[in-house]
């Protein structure tokens, strides 16, 4: 019943920021997600008579990668695996699962906000017991595991039926098909008020983007929350989301943008990503920059239900600007700053040491799961405007007012050449210590560095984790790779500039920005190493 199939080891199967992603055509040779899965099972020393969950975005590839996994659980000797019908889980569904049920981890299908289809991409992520994406000394160990391996075990016979919700039974393990959405909506409910929303009277635009949040929106927003019918747009999952990027962002939530600049937008607006754990948030005629929404958010968190006795702490990722540690200073709460990647912030979270943690990169979440979650920062700030009445523009200014303001913008180069980024972060490295108090244009160097965190609860050190540029006076450019790319290097830019509360806090921000933007380039050399003249997306 169990067939051993032998295989050949691929080379490529390092897990990036967040699992390994890659073109669906890689994905499609034969044997590679089959490897891969095989390596995540042989690091689990736990898995005899264990529970796995499984679940992905929906994308393309999702069901029939899905299927191999289930049966490789089976022949693996998991004695249950949780797999949400359809074969879909949002990311912070998954992991509210994997916490609930007791799995060991789970097996989340998705390349995030990376394009979908059969050219597009496609990712497999595992994450562990505590609902959260596995540290870095797991996806090692499953990389090293990928380059030995060769041979995987399957059962082959046995249908499942992904669509039945209910219990069927493979190779003598259990699969049960769960509703994705019911658990993690009543999760919501339990943490914000869903009366007060309700009541407020608010008009709300969401996209779903085609992508997983579409029926867990429909839900919440529309069945539970009592908003109009049409609020959640774009809210059936498609395997290739329309042919978008399912990334909310200004270029690629355009219409959403161009909605909330209208003269009769709605009181609120917000998207989410492929997987539903990123979102963006648009008030009437103002966009919110992610590293602003974490600290607006955490600054007014205790008017939710589940923050009213406050915060432990708060975590960003180092290129998030410094907004959170202004509203943690006035908190007199512990701020911390990560490497990128959501899961530097597991073991903060598991210690109880933070409760709200963010990203630039439009991730906001709490101690709720393990895993930023889109919708529940969509329902943080529907439940701040409810219980204050104010718009988020008032949220906005009232918060600037008070703690200043850290204009930001993030610049990507995407599909450089890998070996021309990679000669411009040496290049960068090679000069740090020679930087500080050379003047660029007016701004004088007053710090470089090269990122290095030091994990104060396992002790753990990750090094080479992005190039800090600060300059006197609170501003500063950071420089690093994105590690979630699948084609070329993505040279990401991050330039932020602390105006105080006395200063200029209604400026355009890509005005504040200008003589940092120019400074960037002076220091790393982006036109001359990469070609460039101009950055492919702002956001
Ligand atoms: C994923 C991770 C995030 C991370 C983001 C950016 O979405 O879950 O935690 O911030 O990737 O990664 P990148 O390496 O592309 O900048
Ligand atoms: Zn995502």
């Amino acid at each position: 019943m169990i067939e051993t199939v032998s295989t050949t080891a691929f080379t490529d199967q390092k897990p990036g920021t967040s699992g390994l992603r890659k073109k669906v055509k890689v994905f499609q040779q034969q044997h590679y997600a089959e490897n891969f899965i095989q390596a995540v099972f042989d690091v689990l020393d736990d898995r005899a008579g264990a529970t796995l969950v499984i679940g992905g975005d929906g994308r393309f590839l999702n069901r029939v990668v899905i299927d191999k996994a289930i049966r490789m659980a089976a022949a693996n000797g998991f004695s249950r695996v949780l797999v949400g019908q359809g074969g879909i889980l949002s990311t912070p569904a998954a992991s509210n699962l994997i916490r609930q049920s007791g799995a060991i981890g789970g097996l989340i299908l998705s390349a995030s906000h990376n394009p979908g289809g059969p050219d597009e991409d496609f990712g497999i992520k595992y994450n562990v017991g505590n609902g959260g994406p596995a540290p870095e000394k797991i996806t090692e160990a499953i990389y090293a595991r990928t380059r030995t391996i060769d041979a995987y075990r399957i059962v082959t016979a046995g249908e499942i039926d992904l669509d039945r919700v209910g219990t069927q039974e493979l190779g003598g393990m259990t699969v049960e098909i769960v509703d994705p959405v019911g658990a993690y909506a009543d999760l919501m409910a339990t943490l914000f008020d869903f009366t007060a929303i309700r009541g407020a009277g608010l008009t709300v635009a969401f996209d779903a983007m085609s992508a997983v949040t579409g029926p867990y929106a429909t839900e919440i927003l529309e069945c539970r929350l009592g908003f109009a019918e049409g609020t959640v747009r774009n809210g059936t999952p498609l395997e290739d989301f329309g042919g978008h990027h399912p990334d909310p962002n200004l270029v690629h939530a355009r219409e959403l943008y161009d909605l909330m600049v209208a003269e009769d937008a709605p009181d609120f607006g917000a998207a989410s990503d492929g997987d539903g754990d990123r979102n963006l948030i648009i008030g009437r005629g103002i966009f919110i920059t992610p590293s602003d929404s974490l600290a607006m958010l955490a600054a007014n968190a205790h008017l939710a239900p589940a923050y009213a006795k406050g915060l432990k702490g708060i975590a960003r990722s180092m290129p998030t600007s410094a907004a959170a540690d202004r509203v943690a200073d006035a908190l007199e709460i512990p701020a911390f700053e990560t490497p990128t990647g959501w899961k530097f912030f597991g073991n903060l979270l598991d210690a109880g040491r933070v409760t709200i943690c963010g990203e630039e990169s439009a991730g906001t979440g709490s101690d709720h799961v393990r895993e930023k979650d889109g919708l529940w920062a969509v329902l943080l700030w529907l439940n701040i405007l409810a219980a204050t009445g104010k718009s988020v523009r008032q949220i906005a200014e009232e918060h600037w007012a008070r703690f200043g303001r850290n204009y930001y913008a993030r610049h990507d180069y995407e599909g450089v050449d890998s070996a021309a980024a990679d000669a411009l972060m040496a290049t960068l490295r090679d000069k740090l210590a020679h930087l500080p108090g050379q003047k660029v244009g007016d701004l004088t160097i007053e710090a470089a560095d090269d990122f290095a965190y030091h994990d104060s609860t396992d002790g753990s050190v990750s090094s080479n984790q992005g190039v800090r540029v600060l300059f006197a006076g609170g501003s500063r450019v950071v420089f690093r790779l994105s590690g979630t790319g699948t084609s070329g290097a993505t040279l990401r830019v991050y330039l932020e500039r602390y105006e105080p509360v006395s200063g200029q806090l209604d400026a355009d921000t890509t005005q504040m920005l200008a003589d940092i933007a120019s400074a960037a380039d002076a220091i790393a050399g982006i036109v001359r190493h990469t070609g460039r003249t101009q950055p492919d997306v702002v956001t």
